[in-house]
């Protein structure tokens, strides 16, 4: 039985993974799931973020569940790349995976766009780029300081993030790939994204292509999102875009998302694309949406497609019933997603 490693973190991360966890144990009885204690609390009480430990701990695991972490008593960045950052690199989590489409109900808040016609999937970057932490100040506090981040771009990071992206624009029906990138300012990452990306295209003659500026992209996520089937982009392109994605096709509560380690030599983590919602915590008023699809997602990625189908399908049809207005309460959504999941 599959054994699944739950970090629920902060703010409505546990509200949201309590869902996550009813619906996981309706569909697959008997799956084996740890908690983990990470995450604010556990840092104010002892000081610890990720314990080299617990790291190999999460290593025996099939896969990780996550909510979120980061809270506005821990200094910014502590817990993002002492945790959330740091077990993507280490399990080299590099295709960060993150679909979007507009469900039947939901309400688009972009005129004129009906379910369906948004159906995409971003394949983000997830291990180098602006978050491989290179960098540094000098003159710290002074009218001098100069702060920098250096952008890392290798050809093995770039070349299999980008094969992963062919991958599935293959087995999509449209069979369409966009490369977003900054080409024109980022001539030494740009030039190798770009070339990269032609030369994997050589060797999928069926798959249709474009390439894209990232500001040009952000406009077209908006203006055209219907466009988009596959996009392929580095990692902080991917995070912004991925958030944009999310609004368009309904909000950041249904947006989910995989970190994965498709070799499969690690495990992969499975999150919401949202945070810790500080704004929102406590009240049980977190959409679980996003945390449950990231369960279907999971389970996909374990093999247990019809498992995986059903959970979209319960989310799918409470989606559709939801009535404008009418409040959402957290629990009240798990209750029914996690029985509509097993019928
Ligand atoms: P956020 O995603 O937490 O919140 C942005 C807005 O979206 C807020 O108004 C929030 O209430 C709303 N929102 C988010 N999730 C929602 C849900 N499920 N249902 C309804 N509304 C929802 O982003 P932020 O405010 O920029 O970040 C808050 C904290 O979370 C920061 O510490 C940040 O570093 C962290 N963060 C963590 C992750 C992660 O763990 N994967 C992701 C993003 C941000
Ligand atoms: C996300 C988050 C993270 C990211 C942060 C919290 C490190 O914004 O998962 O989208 O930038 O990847
Ligand atoms: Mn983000």
């Amino acid at each position: 039985m599959a054994r699944i490693a739950v970090v629920a973190g902060d703010g409505i991360g546990p509200e949201v993974i309590g869902q996550a966890r009813k619906v996981l144990d309706a569909v697959l009885p008997g799956v084996e799931a740890t908690e983990y204690d990470l995450g604010a609390a556990r840092y104010h009480r002892t000081g610890e973020v990720l314990p080299d430990s617990v790291i190999e701990e999460l290593r025996g695991h099939d896969a990780i569940l996550l909510g979120a972490v980061g809270d506005p008593t821990v200094p910014p960045g502590v817990l993002e790349r002492g945790l959330l950052l740091k077990l993507r690199f280490v399990f080299d989590q590099y295709v960060n995976l993150r679909p979007s489409r507009l469900f039947p109900g939901v309400v688009s808040p972009l005129a004129g766009v009906k379910p369906g016609e948004i159906d995409m999937i971003v394949v983000r970057e997830g291990t180098e780029g602006l978050y491989a932490g290179a960098g540094g100040g000098l003159h710290r506090g002074t009218p001098a300081e100069i702060a920098t981040e250096e952008s890392l771009n290798t050809r093995h990071g770039v070349e299999r993030v980008i094969r992963d992206a062919f991958a599935r624009a293959e087995r999509r029906p449209r069979r369409k790939v966009t490369l977003v990138h900054k080409t024109n300012v980022l001539t030494h990452a740009g030039s190798l994204w770009s070339r990269t990306f032609d030369a994997v295209a050589a060797g999928h003659p069926d798959v249709t292509t474009e390439y894209q500026h990232v500001d040009a992209a952000a406009m077209f996520l908006v203006t055209q999102p219907q466009r988009y089937d596959v996009v392929v982009t580095d990692n902080l392109f991917g995070d912004i875009l991925t958030d944009i994605a999310a609004a368009v096709t309904g909000g950041i509560g249904m947006a989910a998302s995989g970190c994965i380690n498709p070799e499969r030599a690690h495990p992969s983590m499975f999150e919401p694309v949202h945070g810790s919602a500080p704004d929102i915590a406590g009240k049980g008023l977190a959409d679980p949406a996003a945390a449950v699809l990231s369960v279907s997602l999971l389970l996909d990625h374990l093999g247990h497609a019809d498992a995986a189908h059903r959970v979209a399908e319960a989310v799918a049809a409470e989606l559709a019933g939801r009535t404008s207005g009418a409040p959402l309460r957290t629990a009240g959504v798990g209750d029914r997603l996690a029985a509509a999941a097993i019928g």
